[in-house]
Order: structure tokens, then sequence, then C-alpha cells
């Protein structure tokens, strides 16, 4: 009884200081307002009329800023398009067809419903991956230049294999942003079982996703124009190149084509090496594969180390240990060629740099880094004579000297 007294004297007493609060907030309020009518000539007779001059007065930047921001509304949209376009085979079927199809028949190639896909194919003429061609008075659709080059499987320039790992793995990630963000770790260690995981172990949980993410990462070299990073410099010099990380071989064969004089070794994880044997390797004699983890296990010695998109993957700690590594079985007058994104100084842009910023930080300790914050690391592990090259279309070349 006693306590239940208690109990209520306390709720009351907790009112009436919120009562309190309240007030002052408000008396606080109206004073504040009233002073900013009184700033503004006594304009504002009241709220609506203040709502209408501010639209008044802005609707011409308004619409270009809605505009703005109805883009990024949908922009995931866009991406799904895309995605489900990809995985629902419909530039292949179109790539196959000697003719435009209608709906329909792209509809009961797929196995779907009519009507939803004419939506999803009219959303893809607007996104220009298609054309609408009149056939005997019927709507047909076709594939653009776009969708013929980089979205069919058979294109040598195909980045299916990127649109699908994006839409398995990176899209559901992102459900995940706030978390991530609120919590400071990747994705694979948002559960507690994972803590201590890296990425890769997540990445790599089974053979699916080891392919998957293996044919990613080989038709991302085209997409994030690794090999314009390779050309720009003359490595000729350099006759033994150690790509580090090179997933499938498939830099090393550009390398390879460049630079026929020289040998070079892909160095991996087991499992990696053994898929790229597998399923990727071309039978190219002046390429061997070499299997290890480039942390804990020794790595050869070489006169050019590549590590191409390996240190946005890491934080500084790690990228310092493998630089350091990499700085000792270096041969004396020897380089490494870093391949990756470099963010400007002020870390303001470019925009696509910071996007895949949020990739990284979502599903690795990785990140993207200035040239200043590179050529801070590469000093630190000895490195000096830092160039940058800029060609790759998202990625640039960074060559030092040992
Ligand atoms: C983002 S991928 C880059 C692949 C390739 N260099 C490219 O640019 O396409 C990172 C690569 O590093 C490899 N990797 C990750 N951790 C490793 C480790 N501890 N030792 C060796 N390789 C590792 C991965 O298996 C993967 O192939």
């Amino acid at each position: 009884m006693f306590s239940y007294m208690r109990l209520d004297v306390c709720w009351l007493t907790h009112l009436m200081v919120y009562l309190a609060v309240f007030q002052l907030i408000k008396r606080e309020s109206q004073s504040v307002s009233s002073e900013k009518q009184r700033e503004n000539g006594g304009n504002m007779n009241s709220k609506s009329d203040h709502c209408e001059t501010v639209l008044q007065e802005t609707s011409s930047s308004d619409s270009n800023d809605i505009k703005i921001l109805q883009d990024y509304i949908h922009g995931f949209v866009a991406s799904k398009v895309l995605f489900t376009a990809c995985e629902l085979g419909i530039f292949e079927i179109l790539a196959e067809s000697m003719t435009p199809l209608t709906s329909k028949c792209v509809a009961e190639h797929i196995g779907a419903s009519i009507n939803r896909t004419t939506c999803l194919l009219n959303a893809c003429v607007a996104l220009k991956f298609l054309e609408k061609d009149c056939q005997n008075e019927e709507v047909c659709y076709k594939n653009t230049e776009l969708s013929r080059l980089y979205l069919t499987k058979t294109s040598c320039k195909s980045m299916l294999r990127t649109m699908i790992h994006y839409s398995n793995e990176v899209f559901p990630a992102f459900m995940l942003l706030k978390d991530c963000v609120r919590q400071g770790v990747p994705l694979c260690r948002l559960t507690s079982e994972s803590k201590g995981n890296d990425c890769f172990k997540h990445m790599y949980r089974s053979e699916e996703s080891i392919l998957q993410f293996m044919q990613f990462m080989d038709s991302s070299t085209f997409l994030f124009g690794k090999e314009e990073s390779i050309s720009t410099f003359d490595l000729s010099c350099f006759k033994t190149i150690c790509d580090l990380g090179g997933c499938t071989g498939r830099l090393a064969k550009t390398c390879g084509s460049l630079y026929p004089e020289s040998s070079i070794i892909v160095y991996d994880l087991p499992k990696i090496i053994q898929v790229a044997c597998e399923h990727f390797t071309g039978g190219d004699s002046k390429i061997s594969f070499q299997q290890g983890n480039f942390f804990e296990d020794p790595i050869p010695d070489a006169d050019l180390f590549i590590l191409s998109h390996i240190l946005h993957d890491w934080d500084d700690e790690m990228c310092l240990k493998l630089l350091k590594k990499v700085y000792m079985a270096c041969n004396p007058g020897g380089g490494i060629l870093i391949i990756d994104a470099v963010l400007n100084e002020a870390e303001e842009g470019p925009a696509i740099i910071h996007l895949q910023n949020v990739v990284m930080q979502m599903i690795c300790d990785g990140k993207e880094r200035t040239a200043t914050e590179f050529k801070t690391l590469l000093v630190t592990a000895g490195f000096k004579d830092i160039q940058f090259s800029t060609k790759g279309i998202i990625t640039n070349g960074i060559l030092a000297r040992k």
C-alpha cells in the first residue's frame, strides 16, 4: 500500500515537472517567434502565410532540388530494375532472338506475368537498357548498344556478374546499413559469433558464393578500368611480377600480354587458387599460381608487386603490415603498383567513390583513401618515388619504388 502511494506521488511529481517544463518551452518559443515577426517587419501574420511566402520565393530552385531528391529516392529502384532484368535473363533472350520481341513473348520465355513484364521492360526502355520497335503494329523490345555490350553473358565486356553480385550480396546487406553505422562494424561482424572474422570468411562461406565473388571480380576488372591503370606505366623493367590477391588471374593475363618478357605469379588464398585453376585459367605458361595467406604465410620475392583492390579491403594497421612485408620481399630496384580508387583531398568527392566507400565499410574493415593517405602508408612502409595515374575509370594506379 505504502509503495503504491509512493509510486503515485512520484508519478504526480513527474507529471508536474513535465507540465512546468512544457509551459516554459511554449512561452520561450512564443517569445522567439514574436521576436522574429518583429525582425521581419511584422509581415508574418500567420504560419501559413509564412509557408506561402517561402514557396513563392523558392519555387524555381525547388523543382531542381526536388528532382535531385526524386532521383536519389528512386536510385535503388533503378538498380533493382537493372539487377532483375539481368537475373531474369531478359537481355540474353533479346540478344538471342533474331527479331525484337513483344512483352508477351518475353513473359512466356521467363514464365512471368505479361503486365508486370511489360512494366519492367518499359522501365528498362526509360533507363536506356532497351529500345522499343514497332513490328506489324505490335510494340516490340530490343537491346540497346549498352545492354548488348555490357549486360549479355557472352560479350567480352560483360558486367552481368557484377550485377548478380550486387543484387545477391550488396543490396541485401544495405538493409543493415543503419546498424553497421551505429555499431561501427561491418556486416560480417554484426553478430557476436562472427567477432574477429574478416569479410572474406563471410564472403567465401560456400562454393557457390566463392564462384560468384570471383566472377564478379573478373568482370569488375573491366568495370573499374583496372587494366588501364596497368597500361599507364611502363612496367617492362620488372621481370618477375607478383599479383597479390590476384584472384582469377585476369589482371595477370593482361600483364602477360603487355609484358611478354615477364613471368607473373598470382598469389591468393588456397580456396581461391583452387577455383581459379579449375574455372578461370587459360593455360598461359608465363602465369603461375601460389596459395597462401599474405598476412601469415611467406610471399614470393618479386621485382614488382601488384595490389589491385587489396588495400581498400583493410584498415591502416593491416595495410601497413602487408606493405612492410611486400617491401621486404621486393627485390632491390623493384616496386609496388597499387590499383585502387582515390578520394579527393577534401574528401568531398568523387561521389561514386564515396558510395563505394560506404559499400566497403558495410562489407569489410577497409576504406577508400586520399592520395595523401596512400603516400603516408607507402612512405611508412619504406617506399619512395610515388607516382599517381588517373587513367582508370574509377580507379587509379599508384607506382612506388623500393
Ligand atoms: C577485392 S579482391 C581483389 C581481386 C583482384 N586483385 C582484383 O583486383 O580483381 C581481394 C582479393 O584478395 C584476396 N585475399 C583476401 N585476403 C587474403 C589473404 N589473407 N591472403 C591472400 N589473399 C587474400 C581475396 O581472396 C581476393 O581475391
